[in-house]
């Protein structure tokens, strides 16, 4: 069945301009590849920004979600959701931690995150709780996570932000422990193991190990935000994973549903008792479809092998871009892991989203010159080999215009 026409539709613009957007509509999907409203073809190195794990119309969630909007789609969190729990115990079995708490977005995930530390820190007598957050990290849109967000353009005209938060630069363990001397009231340190849209900066294997044992020294929660680089993108479930440590609270989002919005909040030992009943809540998080959603997923990327096909094709697609850009001035960087790669240029590059949808590739530019590709988890090294074929040349021929 189609969509019904647009009997709505005037000729003025009635959605908030809150985006630059293209010119152009999507119209259906399939696998790897997406086709606009006039029938062009795309591949699809964007997947809603990190979002659509098993890519588009997948055979086997598509049948299971059809199911579930048959039976139930929303109830409320009056009653107990039995998907919640199918979906909380694989979540702990494959993180190592022990509760989950269910919401929609990425931001909610991370606003009960902070609102968890601060009430880890008043039952602790803290009455001024502070989180150690970073220079260049991005958590969200809501006043307090946009509070957190170490990114000026997200702050601006929002003020006053809310306060609480003191800020380090990633990778310097230095700091946080000089910070520690003059901030009793620390709580909790808060950070994205791979910063997305910060420009796909990972925080490094010894500097995660480092921050685990300054935690763990000063009685502090470990709060990493796996929204963007979490659910397998890196080839482990979680990011933090290569580094062997496991955090106290872990916030999730994009990729868990597939397409479906939806949101977590993983606690371990530490946190998972600081919410009680009417400490937190939500009329949408949990909801059936989202948890079917996420607990389809988590089923289909096990059968499928989607880790190890994350890390194999995410190699071979770092690989041709490595070659294909070797020894070009003007690219500054190609970094990240598995199917989370940034290529940095010496200058903003943002007008190669649309020559790339031009060429028929979907992508994103962060952090004004950073190249960002976050396929679907099911891109084969077939589809990253065309991905390279377009990118290369489109990098290649921006670079040799004057600036
Ligand atoms: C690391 C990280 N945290 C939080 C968010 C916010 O997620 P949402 O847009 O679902 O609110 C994002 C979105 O890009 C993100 O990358």
């Amino acid at each position: 069945m189609n969509a019904p026409e647009n009997l709505f539709a005037g000729a003025e613009p009635h959605v908030m301009k809150t985006y630059g957007r293209l010119p152009m509509a999507l119209s259906h999907g399939r696998g790897c590849w997406v086709w606009d409203t006039e029938g062009k073809k795309y591949l699809d190195g964007l997947a809603g920004i990190a979002v659509n794990t098993l890519g588009h119309a997948h055979p086997k969630l598509v049948p299971a979600l059809q199911d579930q909007i048959g039976k139930l789609i929303h109830c409320s969190n009056y009653y107990l959701v039995p998907l919640q729990e199918q979906l909380a115990a694989k979540l702990c079995q494959l993180s190592g931690l022990t509760n989950a708490f269910f919401c929609n977005s990425g931001l909610e995930a991370n606003e009960a995150a902070l609102k968890l530390a601060r009430k880890f820190g008043h039952d602790k007598g803290i009455e001024r709780p502070e989180i150690v957050v970073y220079e260049a990290a991005f958590h969200g849109r809501s006043i307090a996570t946009l509070s957190a967000t170490g990114n000026a353009k997200v702050q601006a005209g929002f003020g006053p932000l809310v306060e609480g938060f003191v800020r380090v630069p990633l990778n310097d363990a230095a700091a946080i422990e000089n910070l520690a001397h003059g901030h009793p009231n620390i709580v909790a340190v808060f950070l994205e193991v791979i910063q997305g849209e910060g420009g796909v900066r990972p925080a490094t294997i010894e500097y995660l190990r480092e921050v685990r044992r300054i935690c763990d020294e000063r009685g502090w929660l470990l709060m990493l935000d796996e929204v963007q680089c979490g659910m397998g993108r890196t080839g482990k479930w979680f990011a933090h994973q290569w580094a062997g440590i496991v955090p106290d609270v872990m916030p999730l989002a994009k990729g868990l549903g597939s397409g479906v919005p939806i949101g977590a909040v993983l606690c371990g030992p530490k946190a998972a008792g600081v919410f009680g009943p009417g400490n937190h809540g939500t009329t949408f998080g949990g909801n059936p479809l989202a948890m079917r959603a996420g607990v389809e997923t988590l089923r289909i990327m096990e059968e499928d092998g989607l880790l190890e096909n994350a890390a194999r094709v995410g190699a071979a697609l770092r690989r041709g871009l490595e070659e294909g850009l070797a020894g070009v001035a003007g690219v500054a960087e190609i970094r990240g892991q598995g199917l989370m790669i940034g290529i940095e240029l010496a200058r903003p590059c943002s007008a190669l989203l649309g020559r790339a949808a031009e060429a028929g590739l979907m992508l994103s530019v962060t952090a004004e010159r950073v190249i960002r590709l976050v396929p679907p988890l099911i891109l084969s090294e077939d589809e990253a080999r065309q991905m390279v074929a377009i990118l290369v040349p489109l990098i290649l021929d921006f670079l040799a215009e004057p600036q």
